[in-house]
């Protein structure tokens, strides 16, 4: 909580201080003035300062409620499970999921029979329920930057999903990350990503996730595929089309199948 809070109030220190420190270059000899400037500037920053703490507050958790409602990719992932072992059949004996929430979904997919689960949280976790407490102790939920090297061997994982969590990364390091989950899986990757214009990034998802999201088009992310030699899961997507059509469910977020390294 407290990094966060201080995100933006650095950010508005800094950007406050640019102009103003030019201005001491210039007059700093000259006047007294200075100081009383100095000081209203002082009083006004601070005044801005506080105002933006408790706004920030308020739209943050607006933010997370948004992330957490029916925008959210990771909500969508739970409830296209069924879907997916339709699609999957056996592949989703040994699911690794990668998103922010990710407890919620390691829990739903744990309750599926045969099912085992695990889940790499990107962010920070923070407001944890007893449930995922307790799925972090056991390390089954773990928190690991996903812009790096992720710390399982090649083909620990059947299945790989991950949701809200792509959008956020520049392609510089999509060239890592879609690589490692192509690896650490070894019947698909499953990607789950917010279709162009669905959702704005608000200040405070800034702060938590670094950049704003960035949400491509089908066509962009499918010319990436090719690029990176990513093979799109042709079968996989067709049986979740078909299992789709059959239970009348339209996912709210891109849904694409790749195939793992072999
Ligand atoms: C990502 O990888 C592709 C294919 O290897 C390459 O063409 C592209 O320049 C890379 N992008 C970045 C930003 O490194």
């Amino acid at each position: 909580m407290s990094r966060r809070q201080g995100n933006p109030a650095r950010r508005l220190a800094e950007s406050g201080s640019l102009p103003f420190g030019g201005s001491v270059h210039t007059k700093s000899r000259s006047s007294p003035l200075l100081s009383i400037g100095l000081v209203v500037v002082g009083a006004i920053l601070l005044v801005v300062y506080c105002y933006s703490g408790s706004g920030g507050r308020i739209s943050e958790r607006e933010a997370f409620s948004k992330v957490e409602g029916s925008g959210s990719c990771t909500l969508e992932v739970q409830k296209a499970i069924p879907i997916l072992k339709k699609a999957y059949g056996d592949s989703m004996l040994e699911v690794l999921h990668l998103g922010p929430d990710t407890c919620s979904v390691v829990v739903k997919l744990l309750k599926e029979e045969k099912t085992e689960a695990w889940g790499v949280e990107p962010y920070d976790l923070d407001d944890l329920d007893a449930n995922c407490k307790s799925l972090v102790r056991k390390g089954i939920v773990r928190v690991a930057d996903i812009k790096f090297p992720l710390p399982y061997q090649a083909k620990s994982f059947s299945l790989v999903i991950i949701s809200d969590a792509l959008d956020y990364l520049s392609p510089r390091y999509l060239n890592k990350t879609l690589p490692e989950l192509a690896r650490v899986s070894s019947d698909g990757v499953i990607i789950f990503s917010g279709y162009p214009g669905q959702r704005k990034a608000k200040v405070a998802e800034l702060s938590k996730f670094g950049r704003p999201a960035k949400f491509r088009s089908s066509t962009w992310w499918i010319r990436y595929f090719l690029q990176n030699r990513l093979e799109e899961n042709e079968a996989a997507a067709k049986k979740f089309e078909q299992a789709s059509v059959k239970r009348s469910y339209k996912p709210a977020c891109q849904v694409f199948h790749l195939k793992s390294y072999h």
